[in-house]
């Protein structure tokens, strides 16, 4: 398979991130990814600039091998995640930003020559996106696990490609070979995964939420958020049903206050990866879900994609 000279320029072994997953992508899940050859993001989530930039020093412990931190444009602690990652900016390879559009922080970020990656759900935001400057962007479908957009994978990700002259990567609904192989023929660069790297071995996920989605089916997640919050793809469990059971109760009301329903989800994504609580946890995972069967090292998860898309596209079967 040939790199492309944007994937060799990351100086990737393989056209692979690791998705920068809020509570779930800390140092040590970068570190594994990045050592391996791919692309491993911390998720900066709502975390503070304190935890960042501690991963941050953890993931440099752990690799030489290039890493990215995704800073979550919603986190009330945005401000001082941007100062940490300038103040890091030797020792990261690149900022993908998730939950909007990052306005301001692009021209620090570009002043600081970090490259910026940001993650877009729809062609007007990609277009946007690089007028202002991106040096690539991730299309990412609605299959995708966390935080939503409305356009699936297969129809979004050609669209953006053809719309914009950046190199565009594919996330949503990608765990193996075939889905690598899919997205670089309808023009990716490369791939973004998350649910698949929830499940690695190196990852600190609950074995309670790990197991639901090793045990989760084509139909087993669902959208939360639709009314209350952002839209978000969880598996279904309690707390998902309740959720959107109250959002849809508030909706038919004459006037909706669904403040108390957002309080439900705060914290929820923690109380799913550290505690694997089932009742008040939101366990965000794609719909590709159904596809992995097993935990495995990040090593392993990055040659058996790549092996397989490998193949496939040199016309092996
Ligand atoms: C548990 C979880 C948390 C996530 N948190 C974030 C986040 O904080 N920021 C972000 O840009 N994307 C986030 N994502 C999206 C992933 O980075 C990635 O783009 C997505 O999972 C790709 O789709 P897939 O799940 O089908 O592989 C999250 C995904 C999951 C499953």
């Amino acid at each position: 398979m040939q790199l492309s000279p944007f994937i060799q320029s990351l100086g990737l072994k393989y056209p692979i991130f690791q998705g920068g997953m809020a509570w779930v992508a800390d140092g040590k899940l970068a570190a594994s990814v990045s050592n391996a050859g791919g692309l491993g993001i911390i998720g900066a989530g709502n975390a503070s600039g304190e935890v960042v930039a501690h991963e941050i020093e953890v993931a440099t412990s752990l690799t030489d091998r290039p890493f990215g931190v995704n800073v979550m444009l919603l986190s009330p602690h945005v401000e001082e995640v941007v100062k940490v990652v300038l103040a890091h900016k030797d020792q990261i390879a690149l900022v993908t930003t998730g939950a909007g559009n990052p306005g301001d922080y692009f021209t620090q970020f570009k002043a600081a020559d970090i490259k910026v990656i940001p993650v877009v759900g729809s062609v007007a935001l990609a277009k946007m996106m690089e007028r202002v400057g991106a040096d690539a962007v991730i299309a990412e479908g609605m299959e995708s696990g966390g935080h939503i957009g409305k356009l699936t994978t297969m129809a979004l990700l050609p669209q953006v490609v053809d719309a914009v002259n950046i190199p565009v990567i594919a996330a949503g609904g990608i765990a193996d070979g075939r889905g690598l192989a899919a997205v670089l023929m309808l023009g990716a660069q490369g791939v973004q995964m998350g649910t698949r790297f929830l499940v690695a071995t190196e990852s600190k996920v609950h074995p309670i939420y790990k197991q639901a989605v090793l045990k989760a089916k084509d139909a087993s997640t669902m959208v939360t958020g639709d009314f209350a919050g952002h839209p978000s793809r969880v598996l279904k469990n309690q707390m998902a049903k309740k959720y959107v059971k109250l959002e849809k109760a508030e909706a038919a009301k004459d006037h909706p206050d669904y403040s108390n329903i957002e309080e439900l989800g705060n914290g929820s994504l923690r109380r799913a990866v550290l505690d694997g609580d089932a009742k008040t946890g939101a366990y965000m995972a794609g719909e590709i879900s159904g596809l992995i069967k097993k935990e495995q090292p990040a090593a392993e998860i990055l040659e058996e994609v790549y092996n397989q898309a490998d193949k496939l596209l040199s016309g092996e079967h």
